[in-house]
């Protein structure tokens, strides 16, 4: 044991002892030199007084949720603007095309979740999509990239945030597959941060005696990773002001809406959302709310039901706006969320199956049952500390097909119908005749090619 790795062992020895974490050192003598650095690199990286609050407070307590919050429904423009908003959505427009035209927008997907819920043992991103040629989840956005780039005559840089997991994966994709005819130094790659998986007694986990069990810190970890990367230095100096963060899973998305962003930019706004009608009162959707004056995000798990059951004088849902997880972010906003130590966003709780070491047995443990407590961060948390923020429904069918179950709902193939479907009105809307059932469903499958139309108005004038 080399001098330094020994006075790093006994200060580390001693920090977590006053943290109760001394089984995180339980093997340290029988590890060879590298396994020893790696084991305290691992320790060194977490800022240990905090991590024992969020234990204390998130692990061995549930957190309290403030019950005396005022909640009421988040006012929204209609995606069809009242005569009198007319002259306000079509400044927006012009608006929003000035931005693209000027390369302020860049483009930023979250791909670092697991996926396990659909089965696919690969990158989402990966996912092959569409009803027809299967292209994949990162095809698809590559080529709306492509499209809007020439549309514009413009660049968007496009940020995709991996995890520790995918990340060599999603890269060696892109590499088999020539970026899709992006420039690869407009394509660029970081995997988010990690957060120790916690036993339910307040003891962090250990998957090997050399590594602690992680857990991906959630999508609101995006922001810290955005900084850490040098991706958002990346996008000051390319003079992008504007961010337009989309999820991996959904592949009818339009990140690059010229009213949306002409809309946000127009207030000022540090963080914006697009909403759609919910379908029923517990769509597994965030619910967009004022939470004591403030837009915010209730997840479909934490909304109590007395409120999401709720109707207005016509019947309809009170709390109606569903979240589809697109945002604007401005990059100022970005800059001041990360410019402290720690970002000042909640940490969320969810109890999961983790694999770990049993400490006894020395032997992996693969659990029947949850085991561990993951804490999250998610990204719609940043929605009341902006300063302004505006939200835009849409229609479901425009922009909303995710693919995040093997089967049944939010499946490949709902996705499919609904990708068949947009295609179906956007070539009735350009005056092709298009085959429908009794029911009115498309009587066909049908798949246009982003690189032909990512709105109904690129098809007007083509030969059909
Ligand atoms: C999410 C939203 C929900 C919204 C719905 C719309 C949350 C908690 N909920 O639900 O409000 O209505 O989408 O489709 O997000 N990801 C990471 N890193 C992580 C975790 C997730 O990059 O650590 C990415 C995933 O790759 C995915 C996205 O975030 O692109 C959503 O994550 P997921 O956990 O699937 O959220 P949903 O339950 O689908």
């Amino acid at each position: 044991m080399t001098k330094t790795l020994t006075t790093r062992y006994e200060q580390l020895k001693t920090l977590l002892a006053k943290h109760n974490q001394s089984q995180l050192l339980r093997f340290y003598d029988e590890l060879n030199q590298a396994e020893q650095t790696a084991l305290l690199d691992q320790i060194e990286a977490y800022d240990w007084d905090t991590l024992s609050n969020l234990i204390e407070s998130h692990v061995l307590n549930e957190p309290n949720h403030a019950p005396d919050s005022v909640i009421t429904p988040a006012p929204y423009y209609p995606v069809n603007p009242k005569k009198e908003d007319e002259g306000t959505y079509e400044h927006a427009k012009t608006l929003g095309v000035t931005l693209l035209k000027q390369g302020n927008i860049a483009a930023f997907t979250v791909a670092g979740g697991q996926g396990s819920r659909l089965g696919w043992d690969a990158p989402k991103g990966t996912f092959p999509a569409t009803p027809i040629k299967k292209k994949s989840l990162f095809q698809v956005f590559a080529e709306m990239i492509r499209k809007t780039q020439q549309k514009y005559d413009t660049i968007i840089p496009w940020y995709i945030m991996t995890s520790t997991v995918n990340d060599a994966d999603t890269r060696a994709f892109f590499k088999q597959h020539n970026y899709f005819e992006l420039h690869p130094d407009n394509v660029q790659f970081f995997p988010q941060g990690t957060l120790p998986s916690i036993g339910f007694n307040g003891d962090i986990l250990l998957a090997d005696k050399s590594t602690i069990a992680v857990n991906p810190d959630g999508h609101g970890g995006s922001l810290n990773a955005l900084k850490r990367s040098g991706a958002l230095n990346d996008m000051q100096q390319r003079g992008i002001t504007q961010i337009s963060y989309f999820q991996v899973d959904n592949p009818n998305v339009k990140p690059f809406d010229p009213l949306f962003i002409g809309l946000h930019a127009n207030k000022n706004a540090d963080m914006s959302s697009k909403m759609l009608t919910k379908k029923h009162a517990k769509e597994r959707v965030g619910n967009f709310c004022m939470v004591n004056n403030r837009m915010s995000v209730i997840e479909y798990s934490d909304m109590p039901d007395e409120l999401a059951q709720q109707k207005d004088e016509n019947g309809n849902l009170k709390f109606n706006a569903g979240s589809i997880a697109i945002h604007l972010i401005s990059v100022d906003f970005v800059k001041q969320l990360t410019s402290g130590k720690n970002l000042s966003l909640p940490y969320h709780r969810a109890e999961k199956k983790v694999p770990h070491l049993d400490l006894t047995q020395q032997q992996t443990i693969e659990p029947q049952k949850p085991n561990a407590v993951k804490l999250e961060l998610f990204i719609f948390d940043a929605l009341p500390l902006a300063k302004e923020s505006i939200l835009l429904q849409t229609e479901r069918v425009e922009e909303f097909a995710p693919i995040k179950n093997a089967e049944g709902d939010d499946s490949p193939a709902t996705s499919r119908e609904l990708q068949s479907e947009r295609a179906a009105r956007w070539l009735e809307a350009a005056g092709v005749k298009v085959a429908r059932k009794a029911d009115g469903s498309v009587d066909a499958v049908i798949e246009l090619s982003p690189l032909t139309a990512t709105e109904q108005a690129d098809l007007v004038g083509l030969e059909l």
